[in-house]
């Protein structure tokens, strides 16, 4: 593969392959030197066209930590509020040398175009593209659940199950706003792969018309999926309000009732396994899709998430990029 732009190009094994050297990518950032050599001299161009704080922050942490130089833009304060397209901004990043290319932008398939146009000729590592794909935050969600799932081939209980290296037989649930979430699509593409069982719960005007070829379970019913899936991890989704002013609004009829039926407080948390995490792409709406108290909760895994975007990152730059050849 000479790109990643979507979760659904990751086979079982390619996506085993990528959290195990995310795990050796992280064994090496308990060192007291964090710093690999292992891209010295290769220049990363983050290409940012919309708001980011944990994805645009850890590709840089990553492409540093493999030694990289880092360009870093932003679109405002850009030629693009000036009306430059993406083209010519792609082949302006490209003049100035760039080995790899990481984009998001509003538009669905903006990271496609990037890679198939012709334009450039590296590596593109789509960090979001509108409410398409977001693959390393995938990969970051997989190696959290992974992580506690099955650290050691049996299951989180602890009862004698093994599970081998992927997440087989893992129940989890997803939250909210699947209509304007990338993450959830990128999730249910990249769990199902890795042998998870994934729930959808949403309000019917916050799925996406035509889900026929999701490889996964819908339900409108947060307090019953709880009870009947007994998941192994619950994910809650930001309710993307940008993307439903946008829209005109009207997705539900107010915070307050959304909250009551889809938010996680830690009444439905009591109601989880007690093994079971609680993860969070971020940022969150504290008090509208999870409590404070639910958020802080110990078995909330939202700051880890982060942790691992740095090193899923880096084992995917690693991968792409290296020396020794594309390896994905
Ligand atoms: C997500 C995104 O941007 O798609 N956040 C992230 O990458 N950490 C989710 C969101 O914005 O709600």
């Amino acid at each position: 593969m000479k790109h990643l732009l979507s979760a659904k190009d990751l086979a079982h094994d390619e996506a085993v392959m990528v959290l195990d050297t995310a795990e050796a990518m992280a064994a090496t950032q308990r060192h007291a030197v964090k710093k690999l050599p292992t891209l010295r001299g290769k220049t990363i161009v983050n290409l940012f066209f919309e708001d980011s704080t944990r994805t645009r922050l850890s590709f840089e942490a990553a492409a540093k930590r493999l030694s990289a130089d880092v360009i870093n833009f932003s679109a405002k304060g850009s030629s693009v509020s000036k009306g430059e397209s993406l083209k010519d901004t792609a082949q302006t990043i490209m003049a100035m040398g760039a080995d790899a290319v990481v984009i998001r932008h509003s538009a669905c398939g903006a990271a496609h175009l990037l890679a198939h146009a012709g334009w450039i000729d590296v590596p593109v590592l789509n960090a979001g593209d509108g409410t398409h794909q977001h693959p390393t935050q995938a990969l970051l969600d997989a190696m959290t659940l992974r992580r506690w799932y099955a650290p050691d081939g049996t299951a989180a209980d602890g009862s004698p199950a093994p599970r081998g290296r992927d997440l087989g037989g893992a129940k989890v649930i997803i939250v909210g706003d699947v209509l304007h979430s990338r993450v959830a699509r990128s999730n249910v593409d990249l769990m199902t792969a890795l042998g998870a069982h994934v729930t959808l719960v949403a309000p019917p005007t916050l799925l996406p018309v035509g889900m026929d070829d999701w490889t996964c379970d819908v339900s409108f019913d947060l307090d019953e999926a709880l009870e009947t899936v007994q998941p192994d991890a619950v994910m809650m989704l930001r309710v993307q309000r940008e993307r439903m002013s946008a829209a005109g609004g009207g997705f539900f009829p107010s915070p307050a009732e959304y909250s009551q039926a889809y938010g996680l407080n830690l009444a439905r948390r009591a109601v989880m396994p007690e093994h079971a995490i609680v993860m969070h792409p971020g940022p969150m709406n504290r008090g509208l899709e999870i409590t404070a108290e639910a958020a802080d909760d110990p078995r909330s895994r939202v700051i880890e998430q982060v942790g691992n975007g740095v090193s899923v990152r880096m084992a995917a730059l690693y991968l792409l990029l290296a020396d020794e050849g594309n390896q994905l």
